[in-house]
């Protein structure tokens, strides 16, 4: 089993995690960084509805509150084919990712399609442009 196949395991078993009694949809990611340590996360839903937190910011928060903010893969799989991240992951995504950093969209262990963050999110703002100021 190659690690992508072993992220995509980790990220369908922790599914059941999923937090989501408003939506009923689950979202589980698991994110592998520089160190190769592996983190996961899921959504996490709230009655006031806006708190919602995706699986992706999720993952990553909890990569990057244990000081690790780079990011090698990025596993995603939910509840409809192919669930790809949301707008606001994307850009939070952006802010970590780079061209190397494979964003995994797992259907199964078998059945998976690999992106970076230019082709999710193509002419994007970022850092760079911050630099210009
Ligand atoms: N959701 C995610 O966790 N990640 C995505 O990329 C798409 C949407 C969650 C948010 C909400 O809890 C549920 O899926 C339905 O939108």
């Amino acid at each position: 089993m190659n690690e992508i196949e072993q992220l995509i395991n980790i990220a369908l078993e922790n599914k059941k995690n999923s937090y989501s009694p408003y939506s009923h949809f689950r979202v589980s990611c698991a994110v592998k960084t520089g160190t190769g340590s592996i983190y996961k996360g899921v959504n996490i839903e709230n009655a006031a509805y806006s708190p919602c937190i995706c699986a992706e910011r999720s993952a990553m928060s909890a990569a990057i509150s244990a000081g690790e903010i780079e990011f090698t893969h990025i596993v995603i799989n939910g509840d409809s084919h192919d669930t790809f991240p949301c707008g606001v992951c994307r850009q939070f995504i952006r802010e970590f990712a780079d061209k190397n950093t494979q964003i995994v969209i797992a259907n199964a262990v078998d059945d998976y399609r690999i992106f970076t963050i230019d082709e999710l999110l193509p002419h994007s703002f970022s850092n760079e442009d911050l630099k210009e100021i």
